[in-house]
């Protein structure tokens, strides 16, 4: 018998602790043995809860029981998850977690602390919610040598740009309406602002590269400046704007972004919408997979998390490898990538627009968009591209194409 302590009775927790009641033969079949639920560690207590005398306040409790082999962290944030998962690692417990701030701040020492141990740090739950991405690049797709993920990593702004597409609709309505319905946070920052989606990727590139890539330095722009003129040219040239993340390696290393992103509609990725998420791996041998899912939610992301914990139970006494070292990634910069872009301007500047961009640009007619000039460039660097547009004042807005 397995013996589980889960900390944060939130909304990831509780979900673990339902998994983990509702599927306990199927999770003792998966595990070749019960896994049973010994300590919940909350701030707060649960009375008339099922789980009522498990609670406990003191993590020194579930750290000082020889019986405790599993520690789900699902309390989120950087302190103190990073001080109870070190020492639990320590202590010689392995850990699993859905928290993606920590894993993104200290997943690789986390790995390199539990392998010094003989114990695992698993984190599934972190990206993609309950779709099972990161055991794929760990297992499955070992043996391939990964070039590209490229993912919409986060559900409320996919939901944000499905309904702003679908419905005509402004980002202000449109955020209002989520955060009514429980999408959308109160301080919606970062969802929408690229934060959440930069954490996943960083996570993501982590895996790729083997090494540690800092969320820091990853470019990252939300969909804050997307407007609905920006969909009405999109649906005028066959493509969807999703916020992406992408990781890419080249001859300089691993290049990595979050923004907005322009998409043909013939690729998958522009037609997964609403809450869902997608992540599109390429591997030399494989060519693309692409992986679906909810991204988010309570049982999705347990059932992540319990699957860890699973997979730490049939490894009891052996650490689980994760391609993830504490040395830096090399990332290559921003400015050598070369794409195109789409471009938004006032009709009066329409002249010195093309003066800038040259005769290569193609000429976008909007439906029923009225006083403006929508020109995409010719492929150039994004650091040619910086220099050209600042010489361009009262921009509308622009996107990259993908
Ligand atoms: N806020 C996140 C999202 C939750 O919308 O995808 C899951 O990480």
């Amino acid at each position: 018998m397995a013996k589980v302590a889960v900390l944060g009775y939130g909304t990831v927790g509780s979900g673990v602790v339902e998994v983990l009641d509702t599927n306990a033969q199927e999770v003792a079949k998966s595990a070749g043995e019960a896994v049973e639920l010994k300590y919940i560690l909350d701030l707060r207590d649960f009375p008339g809860d099922k789980h009522e005398s498990q609670v406990v306040h003191d993590i020194n409790i579930i750290l000082e029981d020889p019986e405790i082999d599993v520690i789900c962290e699902t309390m989120g944030g950087i302190e103190p998850a990073f001080t109870f998962e070190k020492n639990a690692l320590i202590k010689g417990k392995s850990v699993c977690t859905s928290n993606k701030e920590l894993v993104a701040a200290h997943g690789p020492e986390l790995v390199e602390l539990a392998k010094q141990h003989n114990v695992s740090y698993l984190f599934e739950a972190s990206v993609g919610g309950g779709i099972p991405v990161l055991r794929s690049i760990n297992d499955s797709l070992k043996h391939e040598k990964i070039d590209a993920i490229t993912g919409i990593l986060n559900g409320t702004t996919n939901y944000i740009l499905t309904k702003m597409d679908k419905e005509g609709v402004g980002f202000a309505t449109v955020l209002k309406k989520a955060q009514d319905k429980g999408y959308a946070e109160r301080n919606p920052e970062a969802d929408v602002e690229g934060y959440d989606a930069c954490r996943k990727i960083a996570i993501l590139s982590s895996l790729m590269s083997g090494k540690h890539v800092n969320y820091e330095d990853i470019y990252t722009e939300g969909i804050t400046k997307i407007s609905i003129e920006d969909f009405s040219y999109a649906r005028k040239m066959n493509m969807a704007i999703k916020l992406l993340g992408m990781c890419k390696k080249n001859q300089n290393g691993f290049f990595t972004m979050v923004a907005p992103f322009l998409i043909p509609l013939e690729n998958p990725l522009a037609n997964v919408n609403g809450v869902f998420n997608a992540i599109d791996i390429h591997g030399n041998m494989l060519g693309d997979v692409m992986f679906y899912g909810k991204g988010a939610g309570k049982n999705a992301t347990a059932s992540a998390v319990v699957a860890d914990v699973i997979d730490i139970t049939k490894h009891k006494g052996h650490h689980i490898e994760v391609n993830m070292k504490a040395e830096n990634a090399q990332l290559s910069p921003k400015d050598n990538a070369v794409r195109s872009f789409f471009v938004r301007v006032p009709e009066n500047k329409a002249d010195e627009a093309k003066e800038i961009f040259g005769s290569k640009i193609e000429v976008i007619e909007g439906e029923n968009v009225h006083g403006e000039f929508a020109f995409v460039t010719d492929m150039i660097s994004e650091k040619d591209f910086e220099d050209r547009i600042k010489k361009l004042d009262s921009v509308k807005g622009y996107i990259r194409l993908y």
